[in-house]
């Protein structure tokens, strides 16, 4: 079968890295996780104090792109490529709650997603790619063979992010991690420069009562479809 470019938007914990991850080993694509790339510009900013619960300085975080490097390192043992800022892997500092309190308002700058969108595009040129994100099937590859947009609701992304965060053992209650998914969702959703939308021609899933076989399933029906 023809390589294709696989695009996987949705709201925050619908599970779109999990069946990307999945479909990316069966094809034997690479997987990119763009969500990962906003959460080391996030950090990098909160590392560096551009980023504070009360202040952003837009300007400074602008002017210091040039010197953030992005790029991901292939783990065998995991299967997928793992996040790495200025040469230093972060897989584990960008999945914190205080990087989840910042990142959309990292993700709202027009400058930072020039900058990721042209490295996405540039990942994805030879296709053979499953990339996940908000607006992957709109922006990055808005010509991507296949367009999938996840869903489900916010009680059940939440309990997910909250089990995730709880089995790495952060001490976060589930109050706190359902105001964060609902905060991201509005401001991913409402921001002027590529807000999420489902894109044209996307295929919309709702997982919530489905199980990762069956999610699994689905989208490779799809895949087949365009064999
Ligand atoms: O996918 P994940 O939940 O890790 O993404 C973290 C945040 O990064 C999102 O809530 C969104 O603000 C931003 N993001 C984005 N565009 C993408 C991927 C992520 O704006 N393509």
């Amino acid at each position: 079968m023809k390589k294709i470019t696989i695009a996987i938007d949705g709201f925050s914990s619908t599970g779109k890295s999990t069946i990307a991850k999945q479909l990316a080993k069966h094809l034997g694509y690479v997987y990119v996780d763009t969500g990962a790339m906003y959460r080391a510009v996030a950090y990098f900013a909160m590392q560096n104090g551009y980023i504070d619960k009360e202040f952003f300085d837009k300007d400074t975080l602008i002017a210091s792109l040039p010197y953030i490097k992005l790029h991901f390192v292939f783990n065998a043992e995991l299967g997928f490529g793992e996040m790495y800022l200025n040469d230093v892997n972060v897989e584990k500092e960008i999945r914190t709650i205080e990087v989840s309190g910042f990142v959309s308002k990292v993700a709202e700058v027009s400058e930072v997603r020039a900058k990721l969108v042209e490295q996405q595009q540039q990942m994805g040129k030879d296709k053979g790619i499953v990339m996940d994100g908000r607006d992957i099937g709109t922006v990055v590859f808005p010509d991507a063979e296949l367009k999938i947009f996840m869903t489900a609701s916010a009680a059940t992304r939440a309990q997910r992010r909250y089990d995730e965060l709880k089995a790495k053992g952060d001490s976060v209650s589930y109050d706190e991690v359902l105001k964060n998914v609902e905060e991201r969702d509005y401001i991913d959703t409402h921001r002027d420069d590529s807000p999420l939308v489902k894109a044209d021609g996307a295929y919309e899933i709702d997982n919530s009562d489905l199980t990762r076989e069956e999610q699994f399933e689905t989208v490779l029906g799809l895949v087949k479809e365009l064999d």
